[in-house]
């Protein structure tokens, strides 16, 4: 699987997951085998205004390589000078977020809101390429609504533009996370573009993935909540099924967490992520309520190599 120049290992790709994909977990996922992990999204204004907390976001390693930053907003000029900081930094791939559903997004005409507005979403993607050497890839939904289904129009609009490839969350705005991933859209998206399409909806397992790709003839999947508390998702034999087998995971979790975020200030993220690894095991319960007391991240670990039999 190739996105413009840029080869990836394996056709399982990390989704950006706001308040979740940040540089530990991504690493993780990386190391579980993800061929391509993405920021959160980053709003083309902060960048431009050398926001710290959005240049933060912006945070790799070599490990992590390749790389996308994805980037949101509506005014192709501010996105084209947003494209031009991120190609400063190291990174492989710009992506361009056209399906957030959030209301905050899509008032300002951002996110999902550009489904409707063809001109500009392509402007946007004009823009972008222009300035920068990097492939640009586009996200977007289904469409709008049930009843404006669009998204192999906008894959060719894209792929018109020059992205390099596209990403199908297959549900439509009005959906949110609703209902479920419509895998006939990322089939018709397929047969329309010729860029490489990635599917993304729902996956929860290393076969779902392979199952949507053969059923939709995508290029490569995306996973987004499948992979919380589960980054073996990105491998054939899935999650173990004891504790003992997904502690070491975890603890490397929490060693990457502590190497490379203020783990003061974001212990109740870390919290979140650890108690989803607990998924389906005897004794969860008890579990993640010793974790959300732990008052740092030292305890945290603590709690969890004292767990091991
Ligand atoms: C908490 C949360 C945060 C998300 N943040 C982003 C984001 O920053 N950018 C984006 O393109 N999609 C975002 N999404 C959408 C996911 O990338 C993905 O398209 C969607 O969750 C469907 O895939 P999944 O079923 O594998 O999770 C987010 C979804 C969730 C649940």
């Amino acid at each position: 699987m190739k996105i413009g120049p840029v080869t990836l290992d394996t056709p399982f790709i990390l989704a950006p997951l706001a308040g979740y994909t940040d540089l530990p977990f991504r690493l993780l996922c990386r190391e579980m085998k993800a061929g391509l992990t993405v920021s959160e999204m980053i709003s083309c204004h902060g960048l431009v205004y050398g926001q710290q907390k959005t240049m933060a976001m912006m945070q790799t390693v070599p490990e992590e390589r390749p790389f996308a930053i994805q980037l949101f907003g509506n005014d192709p000029e501010i996105m084209g000078q947003a494209a031009h900081i991120v190609s400063t930094h190291p990174v492989d791939i710009i992506d361009i977020n056209m399906g957030c559903p959030v209301r905050k997004v899509v008032k300002k005409g951002s996110g999902a809101a550009l489904m409707k507005d063809l001109n500009r979403a392509e402007a946007i993607i004009r823009t972008v390429i222009n300035n920068t050497e990097l492939p640009v890839t586009v996200k977007f939904r289904s469409g709008w609504t049930e009843s404006s289904i669009n998204a192999p129009e906008f894959a060719m609009m894209a792929e018109n533009a020059g992205a390099a490839a596209v990403t199908v969350h297959a549900r439509t705005w009005s959906q949110m996370f609703g209902g479920s991933a419509d895998r006939d859209v990322i089939a018709r998206v397929k047969e329309a573009a010729s860029i490489p399409v990635i599917g993304n909806g729902d996956i929860l397992s290393y076969e779902q993935g392979i199952e949507m790709m053969k059923e939709t003839g995508c290029d490569a999947v995306m996973i987004g909540r499948g992979a919380l508390g589960n980054p073996w998702v990105f491998q054939p034999d899935g999650r173990p099924e004891t504790l003992d087998k997904r502690l070491p995971v975890l603890l490397r979790h929490l060693e990457l967490a502590g190497q490379y975020l203020d783990t003061d200030r974001l212990l109740f993220r870390i919290k979140n992520h650890a108690a989803r690894y607990l998924s389906g095991l005897p004794g969860a319960a008890g579990i993640r309520q010793q974790i959300i007391q732990c008052p740092s991240l030292q305890e945290m670990k603590h709690l969890l190599q004292d767990l091991k039999t």
